[in-house]
């Protein structure tokens, strides 16, 4: 019989991934809340409501990831809690963060805390949110405020959760709060995050100069529809440019994020000891005359690709090696802060992770610092406008009884952490047919 392992280094970060919102339940105090209160604005009519009830009791799921031989997690806390009204900071709040954080780390699990995922107390959104220059400052005082009071727990800071993503959909799509499309206010709203982003990095450093501080950002492999196309080709790198390397070069090169005329922000560069990223998947890109509101581009899954629930997203482990060899470049540690699949019925998750593991252990073979892995997600969870029709979970939650019910992609994701290595007995296991299909390798 084969044997064979790919082996993690020493010391790999093997976790799941969550933010406050999508699991904590009852966070009525901020934008998300009320957006989900209008008719229409959520795919299913759903409501996050007591989500997975972390806010109560998120200590069952930690004894489950700990179970499964997770040695990370990565959470975000929310600002709305920790500042239900503007300059009011609430103890007790941050008491039960504290609570949380000191749970994971008696269960040997390292916390990666991210401060900003898509929420804002409805305080801030009532004064233009991140269109209002103030927010910046406004930002840089929670998180001091945070931070302190945090520190002893946690060393590992993500300060904005994917601002490409936020910029997008709530000034771009329109589809999540405040729903506006307006490709010119996106912009402004990025280049905002992006500040923010930049006094939070210096902020942190000050209060923990130990502290390693990153973003956690959101990369689509972008594709021409037609790779002989010039025209293709060119809004493939547009969409690359704005999607993937404005947020990037702002940290690089202290470059604001603009269409042309970049200014420079000195105290945006370097602003990252890290680089997270979230990989989902690849977009095809083409040329389109007729949508000059969306730069004469537009974008979609591949037809002939293998697609997730819900059309979320094509199946496509080698972006995750080809995004991580790109990031190599910028000499940093890498994260992978988020990467998984809707898939109900765990028909697709199994093959999705060994081949997603595998690409991302190439990279690493080619010298690529990759640090650790946060998978999306370790508990089904409110998958904001989707709302519960997009099952991330390595666990499936009930939202009504909230009983838990792991998938089979819990035990194979449980046997690499412990192994700090994909093994042929795990691939044999749980997908039998990729030893060929990936390796050539045939059991008869
Ligand atoms: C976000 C998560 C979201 C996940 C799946 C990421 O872009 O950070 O909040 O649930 O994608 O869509």
């Amino acid at each position: 019989m084969v044997e064979f392992a790919f082996h993690f280094p020493s010391g790999f970060l093997w976790g799941t991934a969550t933010s406050s919102h999508q699991v904590e339940g009852d966070n009525t105090n901020n934008d998300w809340w009320r957006w989900e209160q209008e008719p229409g604005r959520i795919r299913d009519g759903s409501r996050s409501g007591r989500a997975c009830d972390w806010w109560r009791n998120a200590e069952a799921d930690f004894d489950r990831a700990a179970a499964m031989g997770q040695n990370a997690h990565r959470l975000s806390i929310e600002w709305s809690r920790i500042e239900p009204r503007e300059g009011v900071f609430d103890d007790a709040a941050l008491d039960r963060y504290r609570e949380m954080l000191r749970g994971l780390r008696e269960r040997g699990i390292e916390p990666m805390v991210t401060l900003h995922h898509f929420t804002n107390p409805l305080w801030l959104a009532e004064q233009g949110g991140w269109e209002n220059p103030l927010t910046v400052e406004r930002f840089e005082r929670y998180v001091r405020h945070a931070v302190g009071a945090l520190k002893d727990f946690c060393r590992l800071w993500c300060t904005i959760n994917e601002p490409n993503v936020l910029a997008y959909m709530g000034w771009n799509e329109g589809k999540w709060p405040p729903g506006k499309r307006d490709f010119g206010l996106s912009m402004q709203v990025l280049r905002h995050l992006m500040q923010a982003h930049a006094r939070a990095y210096h902020a942190i450093h000050e209060i923990q100069p130990e502290a390693q501080v990153g973003i956690a950002h959101n990369m689509v492999v972008f594709e021409p529809a037609h790779p002989a196309s010039p025209l293709d080709r060119m809004i493939a790198r547009l969409h690359d440019r704005m999607f993937n390397r404005l947020v990037l070069d702002a940290m690089a090169a202290g470059r604001e994020p603009g269409l042309a005329a970049f200014r420079t922000l000195a105290a945006l560069r370097g602003t990252y000891d890290f680089i997270g990223l979230n990989y989902y998947t690849r977009r095809l890109s083409a040329f389109d005359r007729r949508s000059p509101a969306t730069l004469f581009g537009r974008t979609f899954l591949n037809p002939h690709g293998e697609l997730s629930d819900g059309e979320y997203g094509e199946v496509f482990p080698e972006g995750l090696y080809l995004l991580l060899k790109r990031l190599a470049r910028y000499g940093k540690p890498i994260y992978v802060t988020e990467n998984g699949i809707p898939d109900a019925d765990d028909d697709q998750r199994p093959r999705f992770l060994v081949r997603h593991l595998h690409a991302m252990w190439r990279a690493i073979q080619q010298n690529v610092p990759v640090r650790g892995y946060f998978h999306w997600s370790l508990v089904d969870n409110f998958e904001w406008a989707e709302g519960w029709t997009l099952r991330f979970g390595l666990i499936e939650v009930d939202p009504e009884t909230q009983a838990r019910r792991p998938r089979r992609s819990a035990d194979l994701y449980a046997e690499v952490c412990r192994a700090n290595a994909l093994t042929s007995e795990t691939i044999i296991r749980h997908t039998p047919e990729l030893l060929e299909e990936m390796f050539g390798i045939s059991i008869g």
